[in-house]
């Protein structure tokens, strides 16, 4: 009210000023008010202007390439929050895949390897549900076949859905953290949605969360009812599986996301996924000491596995699923392994033949076999 005010009384000065001034200078004062009405209109245009290379300024920030409405077909997925069957199902046998990649044009696709990594999880475990989420608006919007997705389908414990971050966020911890769009202004978008996300699924319904470069070796439930997660070095408890259940699950997945909310930082590729899951077990293991928290099982309701379970061959080695010279020792090395990573972010480039005679595709024969065979190369 008191700025209108003074708006007004400075407008009224303004007026009286100029109509003084120009009267001595013999104009009418007519033209002189069309003058600045022009004037106020161009004002007007250039605000207009400005603001709108202010909006799109801070779209290429953050673009929220995930909930911008695309689609309005009604082909997109079903949305996960009207899936029953995760409503209803027992918490442990719920697996959750995460896939956030900003699709726009609409089509539901999946790459081989990932397929296989959603094959092996089902395949190893036919009494689990494995519901594999994704961020953007995808649908079958293609008529022509997707051989991969079909084969994933064959497998009646596999289930697709669209996931819409706001809405899932929604009765969590994280909330309002997701409407501050930090998450979205990140510089690695997707793989920070996918940390985000696997802490809110383990929260919200319970089961094992999994990477999408993986390939499950065995069934989870050699390592159940604990919760548990494996060590990928001496310094770092992973995140490519977690697995959460009951009461004491929730617990530690609620310490996850406000420790996420609290140290979030869209610049530090490692920082809101491994570290936000060690920081937690810094505190409930009491100790720093990675290897304590392996060889004496002190962490309160918690078990860390040793590196050789899930990430035996690690990101340095990662050549040795791709080179037929390492096919022995790979598969040697893991053959009792709970699933082994292939660490996609610097895998994805190396080219496989379906005939490769490297591990990579021996284990696809085996734990991801229709996979495989619907793929044109691996
Ligand atoms: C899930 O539970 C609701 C009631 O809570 C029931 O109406 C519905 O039929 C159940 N769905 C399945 C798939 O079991
Ligand atoms: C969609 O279908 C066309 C042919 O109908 C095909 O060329 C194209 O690759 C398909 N796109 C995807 C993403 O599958
Ligand atoms: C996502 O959910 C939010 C909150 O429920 C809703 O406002 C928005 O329209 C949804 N977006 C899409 C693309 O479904
Ligand atoms: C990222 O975060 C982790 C854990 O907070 C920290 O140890 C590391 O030094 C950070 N990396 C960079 C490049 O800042
Ligand atoms: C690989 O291992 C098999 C048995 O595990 C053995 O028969 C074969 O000789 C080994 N090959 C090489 C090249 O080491």
């Amino acid at each position: 009210m008191m700025k209108m005010k003074y708006t007004r009384l400075k407008i009224r000065a303004l007026k009286k000023y100029f109509s003084t001034k120009y009267r001595i200078l013999n104009y009418s004062s007519d033209s002189i008010w069309t003058g600045l009405h022009v004037l106020g209109l161009l004002c007007v245009v250039i605000l207009f202007l400005f603001s709108i290379y202010l909006l799109n300024i801070s779209n290429e920030s953050g673009p929220n390439c995930y909930l911008d409405e695309y689609w309005k077909d009604g082909k997109t997925l079903n949305e996960i929050s009207d899936n029953l069957l995760l409503r209803n199902s027992s918490q442990p046998n719920n697996v959750f895949f995460h896939e956030t990649s900003c699709i726009k044009d609409g089509m539901l696709r999946l790459n081989a390897r990932q397929a296989c990594a959603i094959e092996s999880a089902a395949l190893m475990n036919p009494d689990h549900n494995i519901f594999v989420m994704f961020t953007s608006q995808v649908g079958f919007r293609n008529l022509s076949s997707l051989p991969i997705i079909d084969a994933l389908l064959s497998y009646p414990n596999v289930h697709l859905n669209y996931l819409n971050i706001t809405k899932y966020a929604e009765n969590t911890p994280l909330e309002d953290w997701i409407l501050t769009n930090k998450l979205f202004e990140s510089q690695y978008l997707i793989s920070h949605t996918s940390d985000v996300l696997r802490f809110l699924s383990l929260f919200k319904f319970g089961g094992t969360y999994l990477d999408l470069d993986i390939v499950m070796l065995k069934s989870l439930n050699n390592q159940k009812p604990h919760n548990f997660a494996a060590a990928e070095s001496h310094i770092a408890v992973a995140v490519g599986i977690i697995h959460m259940e009951g009461k004491t699950g929730h617990e530690i997945a609620e310490m996850c996301l406000n420790d996420l909310k609290k140290n979030f930082n869209g610049k530090n590729w490692s920082n809101n996924g491994p570290y936000v899951l060690t920081r937690v077990l810094y505190e409930i293991c009491r100790t720093k000491d990675i290897q304590q928290m392996i060889d004496k099982d002190i962490c309160t309701n918690f078990r860390v596995l040793p590196i050789e379970d899930c990430y035996d061959i690690g990101w340095s080695e990662l050549h040795k699923f791709f080179k037929p010279e390492y096919l022995n020792e790979t598969l040697g090395r893991i053959s009792d392994a709970l699933m082994t990573h292939v660490w996609n972010k610097d895998s994805a480039r190396i080219p496989l033949s379906k005939e490769a005679n490297v591990a990579y595709i021996h284990l696809a024969k085996k734990y991801c076999p229709r996979t495989l065979e619907a793929c044109d190369h691996f």
